[in-house]
């Protein structure tokens, strides 16, 4: 079972300042001084970068105890700056701004609400270096990635104010002659919103885009590694005109338990989607059960990635690269487990390594760099012991496999191993960073009985060109999302969600929005009958 998928409660428990204290890292003075790897990045604007405060009912404020915590660049180690600690009252405050302002926001028009997030969208593209800088800050992704995750985070927003004006409900044949049905749908109500450090910035416009398409108000709780890019955002929804108290971004690293709780339990919060663990997910299930709340969750993955004799081998093999190394491996579609059938496996393994080799790690503003450093030491410390596990075991490193303290106390080499058998640590949980195992099967049962022997049921990626063997396996496999012939699913208009104990909802595309509303049913009676004569 996987439990290591973005664990933002129990990472942000554990995440302590002494860890990146500069001055004790061994790779300060082994970094070459002219790599540039570890910059301060400079805004166009920077008044998007705010410390020390939150977004609640259209203000910046601080934590009612004043407190606040550090976040760190995981490329250099170094301090950005600080965020409010907020706690259980801060929380409160939230919800019931975003209780108020949800009577006159729900029932502002479609169109209305369209613009609004089109105005926002509007400013991100207008900010996306910016943005994107910060998330290269903040998580490290290179810029080139940060980049491309602004584009999809910002076609959240224009892919939902399309969806607001549509809002449509049914006209339904009763049973009864006199009665007429018809169904309209509601927006649910305040929403709780709990967002992963992986996607700094899509993870939160893909709840928040159908939450406002709906109707609904937000509390979105940011992530405590990961919170400037949040705040960025909500400096842009000021400026988009988004009524006050309609989006509120709070921020906690040890409160996150505190907050998370309130958020769950709240008779005020109608609705709560989170993405992170599983295992945190059903904790805040377990909570929420407690005013029987509307959810969705998206956790845990564990991909299967399966190549066939009959593929492409080029295109599996540049499918393999982009779903095994996406943000170094650490979003929860990544394939985690790559199945190749012994036809192909050594061709299949030599070509991949090559292709590995080639990757530039370094920080995330470096020119040319490909791949950055994991979020932090515990990451690290995960993926280390997967490797060592699976040597262990009796499989063969055929690339990298080593942490890289000449780069930063965060950086781990890309890394392919060979020889993969079920018993490895890696069979059975989530990587979550830059480690392809190889393993190797004989037959479609074979195959698809390991890969749906998870208990999670993410993404699962196949390569073959055989029209009935793709039709076959992608009925076959337990998972809410298949990529065939390709390692890129993730699409605005495209439904993302999982099965299983990867959770349930989805979000994204036409479907996404419908997690945020409620359907109401009425029936008029003493309808139709004869002509008046
Ligand atoms: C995730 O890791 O959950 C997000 C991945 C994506 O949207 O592509």
């Amino acid at each position: 079972m996987s439990i290591f998928c973005r664990t933002t409660a129990s990472i942000s428990r554990t995440f302590t300042r002494s860890r990146f204290q500069p001055s004790t890292l061994p790779f300060t003075i082994l970094r070459p001084a002219s790599t540039m790897s570890h910059r301060v990045p400079k805004l166009n604007d920077p008044s998007l970068l705010k410390t020390d405060v939150a977004y609640v009912n259209g203000e910046w404020v601080k934590a009612k105890s004043g407190k606040t915590f550090e976040v760190f660049d995981p490329s250099s180690g170094k301090l950005i700056g600080t965020a409010p600690e907020m706690d259980a009252e801060d929380t409160q405050k939230a919800i019931d701004a975003a209780a108020a302002a949800f009577p006159s926001f729900r029932i502002k028009t479609g169109r209305e609400r369209s613009k609004m997030l089109r105005k926002w969208y509007d400013l991100m593209v207008e900010n996306s270096e910016d943005l994107a800088r910060l998330i290269t800050w903040e998580n490290g992704k290179p810029l080139a990635d940060a980049k491309g995750e602004i584009t999809y985070a910002a076609n959240f927003f224009e892919w939902f104010s399309e969806e607001a004006p549509r809002i449509y409900g049914d006209t339904i044949p009763a049973s009864i002659p006199a009665n007429r049905i018809v169904t309209i749908k509601e927006p649910v109500g305040v929403c709780g919103l709990i967002t992963p450090w992986n996607f700094p910035a899509a993870m939160i416009t893909r709840k928040i885009g159908p939450a406002l398409a709906a109707g609904c108000t937000v509390v979105a709780k940011s992530p405590g590694e990961t919170p400037f890019t949040s705040l960025a955002l909500a400096e842009l929804a000021h400026r988009a005109g988004i009524p006050k108290g309609v989006v509120n971004i709070v921020s906690a690293l040890k409160n996150t338990v505190e907050m998370g709780e309130v958020l769950t339990t709240s008779p005020i919060v109608k609705k709560v989607s989170f993405t992170g663990s599983t295992g945190v997910g059903k904790i805040l299930m377990k909570q929420s059960s407690t005013t029987l709340k509307k959810l969705s969750f998206e956790l845990g993955g564990n991909a299967p990635f399966i190549v066939f004799d009959d593929a492409d081998l080029d295109v599996a093999v540049a499918g393999a690269i982009t779903s095994k190394f996406r943000s170094s491996g650490q979003t929860c579609v990544c394939a985690n487990r790559i199945f190749i059938q012994s036809g192909i496996y050594d061709s299949f393994a030599q070509k991949f390594a090559a292709k590995v080799k080639e990757f530039k790690v370094g920080g995330g503003y470096t020119e040319g760099v490909t791949h950055g450093p994991l979020i932090h030491d515990r990451a690290i410390r995960k993926v280390d012991s997967h490797v060592r596990d699976a040597e262990k075991k009796g499989a063969k490193v055929i690339q990298g496999g080593q942490k890289m303290p000449e780069l930063g106390e965060n950086f781990f080499q890309p890394t392919v191993i060979t020889g993969m058998t079920t018993e490895m640590a890696l069979a059975t949980e989530e990587t979550f960073g830059p480690v392809a195992g190889l393993f190797k099967f004989d037959t479609e049962e074979e195959v698809i009985r390991i890969a749906n022997s998870a208990e999670v049921g993410l993404a699962g990626y196949f390569f073959s060109k055989d029209v009935a063997r793709v039709s076959r396996i992608a009925e076959a496999l337990e998972v809410g999302m298949v990529g065939v012939n390709t390692g890129l699913i993730s699409d605005p208009a495209a439904p993302f969600g999982g099965v299983k104990e990867s959770g349930f909802g989805r979000e994204g595309s036409k479907y996404g929005i419908g997690e945020y509303q409620t359907i109401k049913m009425i029936t008029y009676g003493g309808m139709g009958g004869d002509l008046q004569k």
